[in-house]
């Protein structure tokens, strides 16, 4: 049994996510947490709201809350959705918690005694209009490496690339839209992540079988031009991890806070503690996953995001870590997305276009949407939602392959045999070749799921529910239970355990559906179908069993057509 520590991106608290948010961090990361699990290993799987820094107070100052309320709520309404998407994480917790402020300001300490960060004075814009420093998000502009003309002050979200507010081209405030802005001279800590920059590049050359997505972006931002910069990370806002505190080997940081993108990746850790102290566990409980001295050595550390994360992930939190000088535990493994578009544009937050979380469920439940993403998920390469895309995969795979499976078989026996797994004849040929062909599909859908290739374990998954209904329409019990009654109760009473075999192999896609598979067959043994002959001798005859209701239902093109007009335009 290993243990598996797994890291989603942390949401961002100004708003509700929408799929495309969903489908590149934490919904493979709960793909990948359940298939651990099922797998017997010990999982730790963590989340959180990131809380901080000018996402938060733009989108509270636009709610006319203040900033702390607005966060609250706003956890609660993520965490309510989380629940809703069956997002199995062992804590989702709040990157504004006491645990993180104080090994945020701890991590910041150590760096401080290693000589990285120093204090300097430095130019940051400032608007005249809104009396303020413009940092990070209040400020718009032109992206100076690739020409799109809406990049935020800290980022570039078409190219990745980190920029500071002074890169931008053609400035505007976006609280105000203001152009009248000028340089002023600002105090500020920096992080002297330039000096690591040997050691990152020699630890990422040791970080064999990373995806391509994830080692080219980090490689093109460690060696690209300018290169790995330091990284100013305090800002002049109110809201955040006062970057004042006793004993700092610095001083006038007076009314500053840490950069949300220096506490965020901290808030994984902390986010570990706070899970320790709502289990009434001391530290040592979060300390062995995280700290080599404290047995996480052992642990394999798995983090899921969306490729805009990854500079973050490769360079600036290693560079917090590394730099502290303190053993933690660095990451194993980043699996990076590419982005999922909306219906010939991009899913976007600030312009509201796609469908929401919120909106999804309202919709259909989660399942029909965590198996449409998962099995579109942007890997390889962008890809597209539309609604005759989502229609024909939930209609295709789930009602007709698999729920149909499920519907004909329960009702066929509960018709003819009653509603118990019937007894009589024996397996021949046709059942032995099934066995072989299902054997071979699910060891290449457990390496999948190892490799979280997560749209080839779809596949085999779909294909693995296909030879199925192959079988049955082979071995057709109705027609031989004519001549043969005998017979067509031992290809039913398999077809009754192929049922909870897969309940079993699904349950990582989808959870909901599973669970009802199970309880139909009044069943609760999860364990993994390692010997697929003896999982499909499971339940034994004269097992009790119900007709479920509808597992899927179709999307009718009335349905299909409502849902592409409602959600043409921006949502309000
Ligand atoms: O891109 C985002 O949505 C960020 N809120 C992700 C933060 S991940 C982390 F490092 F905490
Ligand atoms: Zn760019």
């Amino acid at each position: 049994m290993a243990r598996i520590l797994i890291t989603s991106a942390l949401p961002y608290i100004n708003g509700i996510k929408h799929l495309g948010n969903l489908v590149g961090s934490q919904l493979p990361a709960d793909l990948y947490a359940r298939y651990m699990r099922a797998r017997g290993h010990e999982v730790m799987f963590i989340c959180a709201t990131d809380e901080h820094g000018t996402p938060a107070e733009i989108a509270a100052a636009k709610a006319g809350k203040p900033v702390d309320e607005y966060c609250a709520e706003m956890h609660a309404v993520q965490t309510e959705l989380a629940r809703g998407f069956a997002l199995s994480f062992d804590h989702y917790g709040r990157s504004s918690s006491q645990r993180n402020h104080v090994l945020t300001q701890h991590m910041a300490r150590k760096l401080g005694e290693a000589g990285l960060i120093s204090e300097i004075t430095e130019e940051q814009v400032y608007s005249v209009a809104d009396g303020r420093f413009l940092p990070d998000r209040y400020i718009e502009g032109t992206c100076p490496n690739c020409g799109y003309e809406r990049a935020r002050g800290d980022q570039c979200e078409n190219c990745t690339k980190q920029l500071e507010p002074t890169d931008l081209i053609n400035p505007r405030s976006a609280i105000s839209g203001s152009t009248d802005l000028e340089v002023r001279e600002t105090r500020h800590l920096f992080l002297r992540q330039s000096t690591l920059r040997e050691t990152l590049d020699k630890w990422i050359d040791s970080q064999k079988g990373w995806p391509v997505l994830t080692t080219s972006i980090a490689k093109k931002w460690l060696h690209d031009g300018d290169g790995l910069q330091d990284r100013g990370i305090t800002r002049d806002l109110d809201w955040g991890v006062p970057a004042q505190f006793d004993g700092a080997p610095w001083s006038g940081m007076d009314g500053k806070v840490f950069y949300v993108w220096f506490d965020a990746p901290i808030e994984y850790i902390a986010a570990t503690a706070e899970w320790a102290d709502a289990q009434g566990l001391d530290d040592s409980a979060w300390e062995r996953w995280w700290r080599t001295d404290k047995g996480a050595d052992d642990v394999r550390y798995v983090e899921f995001m969306g490729k805009d994360n990854v500079p973050f992930h490769t360079l600036s939190f290693p560079a917090t870590l590394i730099g502290s000088g303190e053993p933690w535990k660095l990451v194993d493994y980043i699996k990076s997305f590419n982005y999922l578009n909306y219906d010939g544009g991009q899913f976007s937050t600030s312009q509201g276009r796609g469908v929401f979380m919120d909106q999804a469920l309202d919709l259909l439940p989660a399942d029909y949407w965590r198996w449409w993403l998962l099995s579109h998920a942007p890997e390889s390469s962008d890809s597209e939602f539309t609604w005759e895309n989502f229609q024909a995969g939930v209609n295709k795979d789930l009602a007709d392959v698999l729920g149909n499976l499920v519907s004909r078989v329960t009702k066929f026996c509960r018709s003819k045999f009653g509603e118990v797994v019937p007894e009589g004849g024996e397996f021949g040929p046709q059942e032995a070749a099934l066995i072989a062909a299902l054997t071979t599909r699910i060891r290449a859908y457990e390496g999948h799921m190892q490799a979280m290739e997560v749209r080839k374990s779809a596949t085999e998954l779909r294909a693995i529910w296909v030879l199925g209904n192959e079988y049955l329409q082979e071995a057709a019990p109705w027609s031989v239970f004519k001549t043969d009654s005998a017979q067509a109760a031992a290809q039913i009473r398999l077809a009754l355990n192929l049922i909870r075999l897969y309940a079993v192999l699904s349950q990582p896609f989808i959870p909901d559906a599973s669970a009802r598979m199970m309880a139909a067959l009044n069943c609760d043994d999860w364990s993994w179908p390692s010997d697929v002959a003896a999982a499909l001798a499971h339940m034994p005859t004269g097992h009790a069993f119900s007709v479920p209701e509808v597992l899927f239902a179709k999307i009718t093109d009335e349905q299909r057509e409502d849902w592409a007009s409602r959600f043409a335009g921006a949502r309000d």
